[in-house]
């Protein structure tokens, strides 16, 4: 009998869709024959007794999640997220660097690096990238900097916003996709398949300048109805960034595939267990052995 510890917070508890996934790793680890209970920020020093530790609260290098990662790698206890997975894939910098060393196909991709802006700049990213283009702040998460500018003023008005916070840009090619797919990898294998869809009310396409990007839901997918280049491209993605259990975002357009992202920590409360039954015992086994 080994023992998992789940790094949760209280932010993972307000959620029930959380809660419930949570309590199945529980009892699919309790199934299993292992022992398991919630770790809670409080509690960092419970890590060393543990035989494994798998992280559910927001992973970022400067939330405590991250210290959980560390101290389970000082004392040799298997984790995840590892704390190198959470450092790459916090920073989209870092990112795409890692994507591009391992040759993985992303929209084309420019680095703006200084710290003041002027049209014409804008103006040499829209003839390089065509428009619109997207403009990233490394650190973004669920959107919250990511903006789609269509003209120059656009452009100048978020670079300098999102030039507050950062000493670099990701500068992209707006890639219009027919499919974007949400494949989970655990340590370099499929483990489960999704889709974004757009809910309705988003359906219709606004003549704006420039715009959110929206939000989408997540429909479950089986493996069959993925294209194959699809998943062997999330594997080769994740693999760039590390083993683990990873979640990698993919458009596709007219048959070509782009990673958008590979996040460390994806949610799995979106029905992934209704189509992967043996999602949570393949993350546990993983961790456990
Ligand atoms: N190059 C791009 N072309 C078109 N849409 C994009 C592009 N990059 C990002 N997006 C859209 O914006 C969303 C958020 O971007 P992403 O890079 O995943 O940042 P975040 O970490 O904030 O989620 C993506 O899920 C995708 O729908
Ligand atoms: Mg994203």
């Amino acid at each position: 009998m080994a023992t998992l510890g789940i790094f949760v917070d209280r932010q993972t508890l307000s959620y029930s869709k959380k809660l419930v996934m949570l309590m199945r790793f529980r009892d699919v680890a309790e199934s299993l024959g292992h022992r398991s209970y919630f770790i809670f920020p409080v509690e960092l020093k419970k890590i060393a007794k543990l035989d494994a530790l798998l992280i559910r609260s927001r992973t970022d290098p400067l939330n405590v999640s991250y210290m959980a990662a560390r101290m389970a790698v000082m004392h040799g206890i298997p984790v995840i997220d590892n704390p190198e997975a959470i450092r790459i894939c916090s920073d989209k910098v870092n990112m795409y660097l890692h994507l591009m060393r391992a040759n993985v196909p992303i929209p084309r991709t420019e680095l703006l690096v200084r710290k003041e802006i002027f049209p014409a700049d804008a103006t040499a990213y829209f003839d390089q990238l065509g428009a619109p283009v997207v403009l990233k702040e490394p650190s973004t998460s669920y959107s919250n900097r990511v903006k789609k500018v269509h003209r120059v003023e656009d452009f100048l008005q978020t670079a300098r916003a999102y030039l507050k916070m950062a000493d670099e840009l990701v500068v992209q090619e707006y890639i219009e996709s027919e499919e974007d797919w949400r494949i989970g990898v655990l340590n370099g294998r499929f483990l489960f398949a999704s889709r974004y869809v757009l809910p309705r009310e988003s359906d219709q396409v606004q003549a704006v300048d420039s715009e959110e990007i929206p939000y989408y839901g997540i429909e479950m997918v089986s493996e069959e109805e993925v294209p194959g280049e699809a998943i062997d491209l999330a594997i080769q993605a994740s693999q760039a960034i590390g083993s683990g259990l990873f979640s990698v975002d993919i458009k596709e357009r007219q048959g070509k595939m782009y990673v958008i992202e590979v996040n460390d920590n994806p949610s799995l409360e979106s029905g992934e267990e209704d189509l992967y039954p043996d999602i949570f015992e393949r993350i546990i086994v993983g961790l456990l052995g």
